[in-house]
């Protein structure tokens, strides 16, 4: 199975205390393929090499959470036959596109194929957002619930509600690399400390972000992306009050401002990771080349993926995705 990754275009942060968000599942995949194991239940993450074994009590940190993913379908489902798991993703890795979310619910999804069971997508939802907390502390939900359904998702409080938008194909969402990876659990905590110690600061900022989203969802659906753009930024602005920006994702921001971008924001936990810009199709490969030139080097124009997990294509992991890097 694979599951998408996701840019958050309004609302992060602001979703883990209950306020709303957007985002929009991505194609970039995690992919979970299992085969019949010999007496073991084993893990081989391709892209690190490594190879772990889910029975046993000691294993690395960063692969607790599939054990947990594991433990929850054994009781809730029936006990998992030995199985070789191989995950492999393209989704860029701490860098707010939800990679870890996807991998847990690809695993989640093909773990329950595997064993023919009858489940839903809320299921698989479910058992990744455990799988989440264990990577991320403070969870929304956001990041599990939007690679399991795809398309734009309003998420609040754990309710959702799928947008039915369709994305004009004359304007494109541009991603830069800052390069700098960050923990999402770390950026959260500090983010709630900056809440607990100026509470009656942040609540506006939190009502405001919450504005945003509702009236983007309204600009969005009437086709006016200038100013959705618009909103991006100002999001942007109420992120950086809340001390998730940094001197990268700025140069990166103004860069594509100054070629022609109508927004942009930082995406995810911030501190790092991707830079969003939405800018008409025309003006993408000159901001492209821009931030070449300023030596970022990872660069993509994201297309939305309306399927969340679903069965692998033969065509690919990186079908629908144009990843630009330099000789
Ligand atoms: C992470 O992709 C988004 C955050 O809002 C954290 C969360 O919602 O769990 C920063």
């Amino acid at each position: 199975m694979q599951a998408p990754g996701k840019i958050i275009l309004f609302g992060e942060h602001f979703v883990v205390k209950g306020k709303p968000a957007l985002a929009l599942a991505v194609k970039l995949y995690a992919k979970s393929t299992i085969t019949v194991g010999d007496d073991k239940h084993i893990l081989y993450a391709k892209d690190m090499d490594a190879v772990v074994d889910l029975d046993s009590d000691n294993i690395p940190e960063k692969y607790k959470p599939f054990k947990k993913i594991l433990e929850i379908i054994n009781e809730e489902y029936g006990s998992v036959k030995p199985f070789k798991a191989e995950l492999s993703s393209n989704i860029p890795v701490a860098a707010g596109m939800g990679s870890s979310a996807a991998t847990a619910v690809a695993f989640t999804a093909s773990l329950l194929e595997y064993l023919g069971v009858e489940y839903e997508r809320g299921d698989v939802s479910r058992i990744a957002f455990e799988a989440e907390k264990i990577t991320h502390g403070r969870p929304s939900g956001i990041d599990n619930t939007v690679s399991t359904y795809g398309g734009f998702i309003y998420y609040k409080g754990g309710a959702i509600e799928r947008i039915g938008i369709e994305w004009p194909g004359e304007y494109v969402i541009v991603a830069i690399d800052t390069g700098i990876p960050r923990n999402t659990g770390e950026v959260v905590r500090d983010v709630l400390d900056r809440y607990d110690r100026f509470p009656d600061v942040m609540k506006p900022i939190y009502d405001s972000a919450e504005v945003i989203v509702e009236e983007a969802i309204t600009l969005l659906r009437g086709g006016r992306i200038r100013e959705v753009g618009e909103l991006m930024s100002i999001n942007h602005g109420l992120l950086v009050a809340i001390g998730v920006s940094n001197k990268a994702i700025e140069e990166i921001r103004y860069a594509m401002l100054e070629e022609g971008a109508y927004g942009a924001k930082l995406t995810g936990a911030g501190r790092g990771g991707i830079v969003i810009g939405l800018t008409p199709s025309n003006y993408v490969d000159r901001i492209i080349y821009k931030l070449m030139n300023m030596g970022y080097r990872r660069t993509m124009k994201l297309e939305p993926d309306n399927n969340g997990f679903a069965p692998c294509p033969n065509r690919g992991l990186n079908s629908g995705l144009s990843i630009k890097t330099p000789p």
